[in-house]
């Protein structure tokens, strides 16, 4: 089981440097990610502090996380203090869960799988967007290298280092996603890599 990152440390910083890191890509992902909802109800699982907002303008959306600092800078109106491993709603509640940048946080990744299948109405889809290391071996120890100094940097810089140590470490949990989600329950999965080197992945799971 992984140790969650506490976020409560960073919520006021959170966006500014999830950009800095991103190099502002993280923005035009979260859209990308948004386009291939289905119309209707959002579980946005992991909403920290409600960075897709502006994607969801047209769904009807609720808000979930469990830091509740990250939840008071959260623009949405339904917010809800929960664990993903945990979902307080009943089978079928939903047209799609969006979950971008949260799967590392997610310590019992099994359990919120099946959490997020059961709450999706059959034909919605799970959304799933996160950063991974890529494929490429030559690749994956650039990208080592790159994502250790940066991310030490900002902690340093930000009096964060445990975090942001643990983002950096959090890369390394999982396997790469075209096999740790391969075993699922849904009737399709297609994945699309993005970003410098192909480390940021986008699974769009249909039930
Ligand atoms: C990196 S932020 C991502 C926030 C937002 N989704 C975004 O796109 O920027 C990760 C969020 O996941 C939340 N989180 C941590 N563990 C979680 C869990 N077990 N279930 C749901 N959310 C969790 C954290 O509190 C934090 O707000």
């Amino acid at each position: 089981m992984n140790k969650p990152a506490n976020f409560s440390n960073i919520h006021k910083y959170y966006d500014l440097i999830n950009t800095l890191t991103t190099l502002g890509f993280d923005k035009s992902w979260r859209s990308q990610a948004a386009k291939n909802l289905n119309p209707g109800s959002v579980l946005d699982l992991g909403s920290g502090t409600g960075a897709s907002y502006e994607d969801l303008n047209s769904f009807d959306v609720t808000a979930l996380d469990p830091d509740e600092q990250m939840l008071s800078l959260n623009k949405f109106d339904r917010k809800i203090v929960g664990k993903g491993e945990d979902l307080p709603f009943n089978e079928n509640s939903f047209d799609n869960v969006l979950c971008c940048f949260v799967w590392r946080n997610i310590s019992e990744t099994e359990k919120a799988m099946n959490e997020i299948y059961r709450v999706i109405k059959p034909g919605g889809k799970f959304i799933l967007l996160d950063m991974t290391r890529p494929k490429n071996s030559i690749l994956k120890i650039l990208h080592k290298i790159g994502t250790f100094i940066l991310l030490h940097l900002i902690g340093l810089i930000t009096i964060n280092f445990k975090e942001y140590r643990f983002l950096y470490k959090s890369l390394d949990f999982y396997p790469q996603p075209e096999i740790h989600l391969s075993k699922n329950e849904y009737l399709s999965l297609d994945i699309t890599r993005f970003g410098m080197f192909g480390f940021v992945y986008l699974a769009v799971f249909t039930k």
